[in-house]
């Protein structure tokens, strides 16, 4: 086991009616009035920000709002989010919504105190030194973002898709309640399961041995998804699958599943190309990449993938062709992806043929201008993103 840190600084509120408590954490954590950054409308529509407001007046805060974060949140909105907090002298910033209202939040919470352009921490050119504080009613389980310390942005200048990781830009508390994720239409439900098994992938797929409690958490986490998930795309009211779906979402990306492990994110990187470039929902990308790329790193660990596909995927283990259960267990990832609605390549995502000039710009922001290598398990230099993108394409 590689030494390491954890830092899980977030407090969590999970349960029926956690939201009742809105105004008091608020308050505990020193904010006096609120910016309440939203979505395009889900939260509108079932009550839940209506909700959220009046126990904020009535807990005696302060409310600013700001709606319409579109999935894969943009920059220009997060530049409204800045404008808008230092004209109205906002302390706090709760996100009611999913990762891409919580990144957008990050984004604007550090730009707020930052006298340069925001956009230098995603571009690699600053750190960012202070954070006004943030919470989140949560209202999807994926990204993870609610305990995470990252935020994925999209500049419209050429439609870059950039993750930002900063330890100061962790919640202060997230609420979930599960019933609050009811309403979530089946594909989104799927899309978010998928990324949240992929945030535990990632940092499953490593070299490093003696991780025995870590993997353990890691295949618990995964099998539970790969459970929950049929059961509530049959009834999405299912509280105990929902409730599972929903603390797996931050398990797997609280870095609880990657104590001691490298981690690899090859199929992350490949993905935000994807969604950055066709505004994909994020999930949906990760199945599109993760077959090709499993496929193409397989050999250089084929027991990892063994024991992938027995401990996870239910393969039968065939000690006399290890090879051939590693890839039994990846044609059994593609077919769960395919029974849960989602691609297992990029024409089934985007629903048309990926032309080379779009793979090769793809490789070109993946490799930063073939400047840099992905991933770990394999590093992937920019002809090796190249052929997974064309593999993931059928071509
Ligand atoms: O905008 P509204 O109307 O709210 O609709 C949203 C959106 O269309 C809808 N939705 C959310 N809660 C709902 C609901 N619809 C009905 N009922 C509800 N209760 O779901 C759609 C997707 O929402 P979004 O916030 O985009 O989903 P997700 O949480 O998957 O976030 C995706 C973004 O997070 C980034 C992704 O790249 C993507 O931009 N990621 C962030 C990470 C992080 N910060 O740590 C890590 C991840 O790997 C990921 O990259
Ligand atoms: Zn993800």
């Amino acid at each position: 086991m590689k030494d390491f840190i954890y830092y899980a600084p977030t407090e969590v509120v999970f349960g029926k009616d956690s939201e009742q408590e809105v105004a008091l954490l608020v308050k505990k954590y020193g904010g006096h009035k609120v910016l309440v950054h939203y979505g395009g409308g889900s939260a509108v529509r079932s009550g839940l920000l209506d909700k959220i407001c009046s126990l904020l007046k009535e807990g005696g805060i302060e409310t600013v709002l700001l709606g319409g974060v579109v999935p894969n949140p943009r920059l220009s909105k997060v530049h409204e989010g800045i404008a808008l907090c230092k004209k109205e002298g906002v302390d706090f910033i709760l996100s009611v919504g999913g990762g891409s209202v919580i990144d957008s939040a990050k984004a604007i919470a550090c730009g707020v105190l930052y006298p340069g352009e925001v956009w230098d921490f995603y571009a690699g050119k600053a750190d960012a030194e202070a954070y006004l504080p943030m919470g989140c009613v949560l209202t999807i389980p994926a990204a993870g973002s609610e305990m995470s310390d990252s935020s994925v942005i999209t500049n419209e200048d050429g439609d870059i898709k950039v993750g930002y990781s900063n330890n100061l830009s962790r919640q202060k508390f997230a609420i979930m309640n599960p019933e609050r994720t009811y309403t979530l239409p089946p594909y989104q439900t799927a899309a978010g399961v998928t990324d949240i098994m992929m945030h535990t992938m990632e940092r499953y797929f490593s070299h490093d041995d003696d991780m025995t409690l870590t993997d353990a958490v890691a295949e618990a986490v995964l099998r539970t998804m790969k459970d929950c998930i049929f059961t509530v795309l049959k009834d999405p009211k299912d509280y105990r699958a929902r409730a599972q779906i929903m603390w797996g979402g931050s398990l797997a990306h609280n870095d609880l599943t990657g104590c001691g492990t490298s981690g690899d994110w090859a199929t992350h990187q490949l993905e935000h190309e994807l969604s950055g470039m066709f505004d994909a929902t994020h999930g949906a990308g990760l199945a599109a990449i993760w077959p090709s790329w499993a496929r193409y790193v397989y050999k250089e660990n084929v027991s990892r993938f063994v024991r992938f596909a027995v401990n996870v995927m239910d393969v039968p283990n065939d000690f006399t062709d290890p090879e051939g259960t590693a890839l039994k267990g990846i044609e059994a990832m593609e077919r769960f992806y395919h029974s849960i609605g989602m691609p297992i390549n990029i024409p089934e995502l985007i629903g048309k043929e990926i032309t080379d000039e779009e793979i090769e710009e793809m490789v070109r922001k993946c490799s930063h201008d073939y400047s840099i290598t992905q991933g770990q398990f394999k590093v992937l230099k920019p002809q090796d993103m190249l052929n997974i993108y064309r593999m993931a394409a059928g071509r």
